[in-house]
């Protein structure tokens, strides 16, 4: 059984219950999926007790993003919840995460917040790493689990953990996918059957740039964009971003680059916008030309 709480005095009691036990927090905002299940389960197997918390958060929507249909299910998340073993789903009201209203105080990500995602939606890390810094001080984790599906925010919320000396532990829980590659997310429920088959080239044009690695950064931004632009030609996919960056900071790889990178990328099926990315390693190889 999941209880359900949605205020932090619901919840103090059993952060007191495991004061000497390793407690973790998986952070969501709802509409989970197999995804959000893989990052439960890691903390079931990791911690003493779980806290899920389920929040839209309205800080990081900008005003013509899906903040009012976002999709909200808290009787299937519940369930979910109990399948996972979590022991609390924390969900609280945005005047409880909010209490004085819209945050003056809030943290900003700096350059590698303003890149990628930032770039395309203002503001957005902002208010992701005002919240989770929020959700942390109301939970209070030993450990935070978070997808790698959203690289950028794992890595802001890495960093922050390292710059803010926050006492917790950030661990990464790899991208949860369908059988044919479409990474799972909470938006995939907006995508009619054939905008669904188109976007299936995400995931492809990442796994192309992979298998291209072995012959250096360029080759795998040429071999991921061209299926992206056949994509783009024929059904009608916009692309926001495809880069190879750093996965430390997010700055774009040179041609010469080599060692760990995340090609990353963003698109629009319809009305949808879906981001993915995959991990990989551009070898120091002969095979490799921008390497010397
Ligand atoms: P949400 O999109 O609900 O995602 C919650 C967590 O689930 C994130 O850490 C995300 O990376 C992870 N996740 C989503 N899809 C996944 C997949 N296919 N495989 C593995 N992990 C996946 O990300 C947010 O919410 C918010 O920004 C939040 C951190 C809760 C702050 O509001």
């Amino acid at each position: 059984m999941t209880a359900l709480v949605s205020t932090r005095a619901e919840l103090q009691p059993f952060l007191d219950g495991f004061a000497n036990g390793r407690r973790g927090v998986v952070m969501t905002m709802g509409a989970l999926h197999e995804g959000h299940l893989e990052l439960l389960k890691q903390a079931r197997h990791d911690c003493d007790l779980v806290v899920a918390t389920i929040f839209v958060n309205p800080l990081q929507f900008g005003p013509n993003e899906d903040f009012d249909r976002y999709p909200r299910t808290l009787d299937d998340d519940l369930k979910l919840c109990a399948e996972a073993g979590v022991d609390v789903a924390f969900a609280p009201s945005v005047d409880e995460v909010y209490p004085g209203g819209r945050p003056i105080v809030q943290v900003t990500p700096g350059p590698m917040g303003e890149v990628l995602e930032g770039a395309f939606r203002p503001g957005f890390f902002t208010g992701v790493l005002t919240v989770v810094a929020k959700l942390l001080n109301l939970t209070r984790p030993d450990a935070a689990f978070f997808g790698q599906k959203d690289a950028q925010q794992l890595a802001l919320v890495r960093r922050m953990a390292l710059d803010l000396n926050l006492p917790v532990e950030i661990v990464g829980v790899p991208t949860v996918r369908d059988a044919d590659g479409l990474a799972k997310s909470s938006r995939n429920r907006y995508l009619g059957p054939e905008e669904r088959t188109v976007a299936l080239s995400l995931s492809r044009a990442l796994f192309a740039g992979r298998d291209a690695a072995g012959q250096g950064a360029e080759a795998v931004r040429t071999a991921a964009g061209a299926v992206l632009d056949a994509a783009a030609a024929a059904d009608g996919l916009t692309v926001d971003y495809l880069a190879l960056v750093d996965p430390e900071d997010f700055s774009e790889a040179a041609p010469a680059f080599t060692g760990d990178a995340v090609l990353a990328v963003a698109a629009r099926v319809g009305g949808t916008r879906l981001i993915d990315n995959l991990p990989l390693t551009v070898p120091a190889a002969p095979h490799n030309p921008g390497v010397r």
